[in-house]
């Protein structure tokens, strides 16, 4: 293996619209801030670069949608993103944007550079147009029918009913998803990499020099190598982005994922003016985090622009992770079926460590995983409670019984003392290797090895027992104990640094050096020791219902929002209209009808008397809600008996396909009796 004298390391930069989830941590920002955070235990030299991905149609179509400007989404989650990663203690050594300035320039210097060494192509295509947003469109933003299965929905590049992969120009009765629209072909000029010319390097470099990556990032090289590669467009014809630095090339920006990587070396340059000693320097290991559906981005086109350009490295290793799922389901933004980094710091404050090692323990490293609630509820309880919390804090709360805090030397070892403290050096080797071929998931094994033998050590030998017979025997086991406390501590620290932080304190000590991992002479005899105080709380079934109600309320949101909308009915005159007497009333008093499940009986002050309603809201709203409320009546509706109530009106709600009812109230307060029409 080739020795290195500095590390490189980047993190996929997440796109600007939206928060991250899980299935982001898991893939790439947990194992990346693993690795370099044990890289930094180590000493060795290595910068960790990250930033938001801002450009892209994405961003253009949800800012359109919600009228505003691009800037102002990115601006928004750019702010989300970079402070829920702080949250979670992911620890870049810079958090940059692909809309600063460096960027532009760096960005748009590379591609001129490209340019005038001859190695782009340009190309006019004719490509959809939609006339009335006034753009071109991505071909995800073209749907119609599609000509193998004839189904409805399929977009520009693909049907996902049948799985055919299309060309836009192919759709039948093709519209804009922009504006709904039908688009037109115009012609447009793009320049291209051509990465066919690149083919021959990278399939010597990926497949003979890399046989060591991944087998799933290799497998995928392999299979797009073996397709023969393509020409790709670098530009768009988009107004967010960066210009094109062309004469003649108004309108146009680089594509995003021409910008995006390129934003790896910006990121450096805003963190140190020694930014080329780790681009451009053989000396350095350039590794990328991404998720499966960026390798052929970083193992293919960005290595060939690099290339292109010439002067800089390529990546030593591209250690891509497959995909969480998240109950059994794909996670997928734009259904909300994710649990979000920022609601899950602001839902269980001071649980960052539970949710980076249960992403650690269950990472989609070779196959895509499951993420799901009842199995974090149990790992937390039953290995951070249970094993690493229960062994940390009965070596300390004893140390401190016993000995009033004061670490007791040890005497003469027997056996049993030895075959414990045998184990940490052997457990340090395999975390170093794992960690270094990126297994993090055995990695985390590892690390939580040094409490699993602390706590076999005491439960074998058992030290409230042996104190009122044997005091001595039991201070050599807590000096024993508390030294693997000691590399505990260390060795979680890559994993889980807010516990690690608790444990230094609860030692009373600094955070020595990594090369004392696997020592049995960490902690001095004679240091006091802090205050113990719980490293990991039980998660009870009430917070975990919370979660997966949370999730049924996004599953429910999604029905509602695919349902048809109810067709209009028959016309009615003015007359008949003007017979229903709406008014506004407030509701004095509410009680569930016995019995039932669905039905509430309601007192309600109409302005013209005070009558009883029943109404089908019990699921929606309890009593307590509901009283002191203004709300709509139907007055005039003729009374009918239900459950042996006479209910005379009606409440007016709303209610969608999912079966969810919301009332309907004044805007402010007005006098009860007041009439709606
Ligand atoms: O897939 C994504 O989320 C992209 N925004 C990743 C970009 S990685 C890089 F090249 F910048
Ligand atoms: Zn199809």
């Amino acid at each position: 293996m080739k020795e290195y004298k500095r590390y490189l390391v980047t993190s996929a930069l997440p796109y600007a619209n939206g928060p991250v989830h899980i299935g982001h941590l898991a893939g790439v920002y947990i194992p990346s801030d693993i690795y370099v955070r044990y890289l930094r235990l180590r000493g060795r030299d290595v910068i960790w670069v990250c930033g938001s991905d801002e450009h892209g149609v994405p961003i253009t179509i949800k800012a359109r949608k919600e009228g505003v400007s691009p800037q102002d989404i990115v601006d928004k989650y750019n702010k989300i993103i970079k402070e829920s990663f702080e949250g979670l203690g992911i620890s870049f050594d810079i958090y940059s944007r692909t809309t600063s300035p460096t960027h532009a320039k760096t960005a748009s210097d590379f591609f001129l550079t490209l340019y005038e060494k001859g190695e782009f192509t340009e190309e006019t295509t004719m490509q959809y147009y939609d006339e009335e947003a006034g753009i071109f469109l991505a071909d995800r933003y073209i749907t119609g029918t599609c000509p193998k299965c004839g189904s409805e929905g399929a977009y520009g590049d693909q049907c996902e009913k049948c799985g055919s992969t299309l060309n836009a120009t192919d759709l039948i009765n093709p519209r804009s998803a922009v504006s709904g629209s039908t688009p037109v072909l115009r012609e447009t000029k793009h320049w291209y990499l051509p990465l066919d010319r690149h083919e021959e390097f990278l399939r010597r470099w990926i497949l003979e020099d890399h046989k060591e990556w991944k087998t799933n990032v290799y497998g995928q090289c392999k299979s797009w190598l073996d397709g023969g590669l393509q020409p790709r467009a670098v530009s768009r014809d988009l107004d967010w982005g960066i210009p094109v630095p062309l004469k003649g090339a108004e309108g146009k920006v680089l594509y995003v994922w021409f910008d995006a990587p390129i934003g790896y070396i910006s990121a450096t340059k805003d963190l140190t003016p020694d930014w080329e000693k780790y681009w451009k320097s053989e000396d350095t290991k350039m590794v990328h985090f991404i998720g499966k559906d960026n390798i052929v981005f970083h193992c293919i086109v960005f290595p060939a622009m690099l290339r292109a350009h010439g002067g800089y490295i390529l990546p030593d290793n591209v250690p891509a992770n497959e995909f969480l799922n998240l109950e059994g389901e794909k996670i997928s933004t734009s259904r909300n079926w994710a649990v979000w980094l920022n609601e899950y710091l602001e839902d269980m404050p001071g649980k960052q460590d539970v949710l980076r090692y249960v992403l650690t323990a269950n990472a989609p490293e070779t196959k895509d995983n499951d993420f799901t609630w009842k199995e974090f509820q149990a790992r937390n309880n039953n290995e951070l409670v249970a094993v690493l919390g229960n062994f940390v804090n009965r070596a300390l709360v004893l140390t401190g019984k016993y000995f009033d805090g004061k670490v007791p030397a040890a005497g003469e070892l027997q056996d049993i003392d030895r075959e414990a403290l045998a184990e940490l050096p052997r457990t340090r080797e395999s975390l170093e290797n794992n960690i270094e071929h990126y297994r993090f998931r055995e990695a985390l094994k590892d690390a939580m090895n040094f409490a699993r033998v602390g706590n076999k050590y005491l439960a074998d030998t058992e030290p409230w027992k042996a104190i009122k017979s044997d005091p001595e025997r039991v201070a050599t086991i807590l000096n024993v104990a508390l030294q693997i406390t000691a590399n505990t501590a260390l060795a979680i620290e890559p994993f889980m640094p807010f516990s690690a932080e608790k444990m230094w304190k609860m030692l009373a000590m600094e955070k020595p050096a990594w090369d004392r991992l696997g020592g049995s002479d960490i902690v001095p005899a004679g240091h006091a020791i802090g205050k113990p105080e719980l490293l990991f709380d039980k998660i009870e079934d009430e917070t975990i219902d919370r979660q997966l109600r949370k999730l049924e309320e996004a599953k429910k949101a999604n029905i509602a929002a695919a349902a048809p909308i109810d067709p209009q009915k028959d016309t009615v005159s003015f007359d008949d209209f003007q017979k229903m007497d709406i008014r506004v009333a407030r509701i004095t008093a509410a009680e569930k009808v016995a019995k039932t499940k669905k039905l509430l009986k309601l007192t309600v002050d109409t302005g013209i008397d005070t009558r009883e309603i029943v109404s089908g809201i019990a699921e929606h709203y309890s009593p307590e809600e509901l009283v002191g409320r203004q709300v709509l009546v139907l007055v005039n509706l003729a009374p009918r008996e239900l459950k042996g109530i006479m209910s005379s009106g009606m409440i007016l709600m709303a209610a969608d396909a999912s079966g969810k009812l919301v009332l309907l109230q004044p805007e402010s307060e007005v006098r009860p009796g007041t009439t709606v029409g």
